[in-house]
């Protein structure tokens, strides 16, 4: 009798220190709406392996949900709030509705190109806007790139007007609204997971995207044309809930912060290569033609988009554009 009464207490706090161990793991939910073979989803698997690595997934375990699985980009940003996921990096234009200056990464032809985008993030008012979203709950841990905007369309693009009274899908996001109403084009916000269907049944026309999203996402086999704009960037700011990080054990964080780092230069080096390789295989699908522009056309397009700028000069910033801009020179 004595001896299953210790038996059974042995196993009691057996079961209590596995629990306790158990409850000790963090777990980190990163979901994002790419496909793993983009810069993003190749930072957020990155990401998952150096933690398991170097930390282990007894104390922290990273999962990761790509393609709008467990949250699409409407309810992301509601769901870190909420705190059913830890971490995301939605594209700079989806936080439009936390700050205004963040926008400026939207306004068309404000960077020469994918290097400009990275120098204006390294600077003193690029880091700044890191913590511009923390008392909203969001803090940002660093800037991941995916690469320059190309429109595609079922017409070809090569002059401003040739958009105009076309659909096009667009991100969350009013300064890219005021863009394609700048081109007397019909602009409309719609989840990036709903975007392959719309192009399909004719919902919409065309789109704006980079060279990875158009290739991954199949967006170029229901488009005939994808016109070579670079007239703007998307990129990420890997976000985090401010409760969650600023509570995490500062060893711990240290540690997480360490691997985020790395992964951040990892993602920033390939990113352009892979856009390029994913603008490769479109090339070869034979399946749409890209139209490269002259240098006469990309001004028309230029001179076409730039009233957005005085649009928006007021919310965002003058001295923050200037920031930006001097960002094309490199010192
Ligand atoms: C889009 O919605 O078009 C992009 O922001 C998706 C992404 O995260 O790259």
């Amino acid at each position: 009798m004595r001896f299953v009464a210790t038996a059974t207490a042995i196993a009691l706090a057996g079961m209590l220190c596995s629990g306790a161990a158990f409850a000790k793991t963090i777990t980190i939910k990163f979901s994002h709406v790419v496909a793993d073979g983009t810069p993003k989803g190749q930072g957020a698997l990155m990401f998952q392996k150096l933690v398991k690595e170097r930390i282990g997934d007894d104390k922290v375990k990273v999962e990761v949900y790509p393609n709008s699985q467990l949250f699409g980009d409407a309810k992301e940003m509601e769901a870190l709030a909420l705190g059913d996921v830890q971490l995301i990096a939605p594209s700079l234009s989806k936080f439009d509705k936390y700050t205004k200056q963040v926008q400026v990464f939207d306004l068309p032809f404000l960077f020469d190109d994918i290097n400009a985008v990275d120098r204006f993030q390294a600077s003193p008012e690029g880091k700044k806007l890191l913590t511009s979203m923390e008392k909203k709950g969001f803090i940002g841990l660093g800037y991941w790139h995916n690469g320059m905007k190309q429109i595609s369309a079922n017409n070809p693009l090569r002059k401003p007007e040739d958009a105009a009274g076309k659909k096009f899908r667009i991100q969350a996001s009013d300064v890219l609204l005021e863009q394609f109403k700048a081109l007397n084009a019909n602009p409309q916000k719609m989840a990036f997971a709903e975007v392959y269907q719309a192009l399909q049944t004719g919902a919409i026309d065309g789109q704006e995207n980079t060279w990875s999203n158009i290739y991954s996402q199949k967006f170029f086999e229901v488009q005939k044309y994808i016109t070579e704009s670079n007239h703007g960037a998307i990129d990420y700011m890997v976000v985090a809930n401010t409760d969650f990080w600023t509570e995490l054990p500062k060893d711990l964080r240290a540690q997480l912060e360490t691997i985020l780092s790395e992964v951040t230069v990892q993602v920033n080096k390939m990113a352009e290569e892979l856009n390029q390789r994913d603008r490769q295989r479109i090339a070869e699908s034979g399946n749409t033609e890209i139209i490269k522009l002259t240098k006469e056309e990309v001004d028309a397009w230029r001179k076409a988009m730039s009233p957005v700028w005085a649009t928006f000069e007021k919310d965002i910033g003058a001295d923050l554009i200037k920031a930006a801009s001097a960002a094309n020179t490199s010192k």
